[in-house]
């Protein structure tokens, strides 16, 4: 079994991506093409130019992810694709290519969860990390505090009431005119940014600690934007990036720290988009080292929406003997831990 080698492919949102991954922790390949430049020009993701560009790319996608790993279909032993949650007609995309492999060639096929890909991208750098540990999933429509049981074993201990923290990213972003995508920009200028400029709110959830919500903390940069402009007074981009960005990485961090020392947790992972953040990176950091927590991320790669990860959450469902019928579909409101 360490051996096997499965073929992940991701079409969920914007990055057509296809990777070869050996026993679960290789990387032997990695092709991500990003539709980032198409989509910029309308300021988001426009879900059937998204799903017309995956239809031109994944043949391609797939055959470089083959010939980057030095191997053919008939080497591969399990084919990993995402069937949710994503845009539909994205994720179809990519279901109706692994399922047409599977059929013309036999090969197993398995169904993985977005946001499984997502948890699972840490074991590609980390051979020590095994199930329990807890994990934050950070991404542009998901943000999830979660109990890793086991392999494919997951209990949700906290979600976004509103926005996900990507989102709120992205929206921000664009009201203070760094346009899309927006979580890698504000990243970028916050570094030149005073954190501490601006004081804005960091949201707690009343009725469970460990939920978050980013939409007043959106408002209230919004209602900070107009109320300068009011009084005609000039804004520091910068400031306000750095100190937007503060916000949502307190408010992140001091709910996993909580989780993590009510569930006793002595590991904990960051995972999603988000996760590339380099301020988040830092705090999450930090924070571990406090508490005595051993701190795991992915590099900035393996973040974003790739196939690696889908290949080795598939890998693992695949060790369990799942295999998805020619009958899988795409669930775009897949929830976790549905199997
Ligand atoms: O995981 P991902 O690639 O796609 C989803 O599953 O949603 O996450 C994309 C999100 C976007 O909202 C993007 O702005 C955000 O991740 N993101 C970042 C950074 N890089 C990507 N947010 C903050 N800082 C970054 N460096
Ligand atoms: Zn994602």
């Amino acid at each position: 079994m360490q051996d096997k080698l499965i073929l992940g492919i991701e079409s969920s949102c914007d990055e057509t991506a296809a990777a070869v991954v050996k026993g679960g922790r290789t990387v032997l390949s990695n092709v991500i093409s990003s539709q980032i430049d198409i989509h910029t020009l309308y300021g988001g993701v426009v879900p059937e130019i998204a799903s017309r560009k995956h239809t031109e790319r994944i043949n391609q996608v797939i055959r470089h992810a083959l010939s980057d790993a030095h191997v053919t279909l008939s080497d591969i032993d399990a084919i990993a694709v995402t069937y949710g949650p994503g845009l539909v007609g994205a994720l179809l995309v990519g279901v109706a290519e692994a399922k047409a492999i599977s059929f013309a060639t036999g090969i197993d096929l398995v169904g993985v969860h977005h946001i499984e890909g997502h948890i699972s991208a840490n074991y590609i750098e980390h051979a020590d990390l095994e199930p329990p540990f807890l994990s934050l999933v950070v991404s542009g429509g998901h943000t999830h505090l979660v109990n890793v049981t086991g392999f494919g074993e997951y209990e949700i201990l906290g979600r976004t009431r509103d926005d996900a923290a990507g989102e709120a990213f992205d929206k921000v972003a664009r009201a203070i005119g760094l346009g899309y995508p927006g979580g890698p920009k504000i990243d970028k200028v916050a570094k030149e940014g005073d954190p501490d400029a601006i004081a804005f709110p960091r949201a707690h959830v009343n009725a469970s600690a460990y939920d978050f919500s980013f939409s007043g903390l959106k408002s209230a940069v919004l209602n900070y934007l107009n109320s300068c402009e009011m009084k005609g007074e000039q804004i520091v981009v910068a400031d306000v990036a750095a100190s937007f960005q503060k916000a949502v990485v307190d408010v992140l961090v001091e709910n996993s720290m909580l989780a993590c020392r009510e569930h006793g947790a002595k590991k904990f992972a960051l995972a999603g988009g988000v996760a590339s953040n380099s301020a988040l990176r830092k705090a999450m950091q930090e924070a571990c080292d406090r508490e005595g927590i051993g701190f795991y991320m992915p590099s900035p790669i393996f973040c974003t929406d790739n196939a690696a990860m889908i290949a080795v959450a598939g890998y693992y469902e695949y060790e369990k003997g799942v295999r998805s019928g020619l009958d899988l579909n795409a669930v775009p409101n897949l929830p976790l831990g549905t199997r």
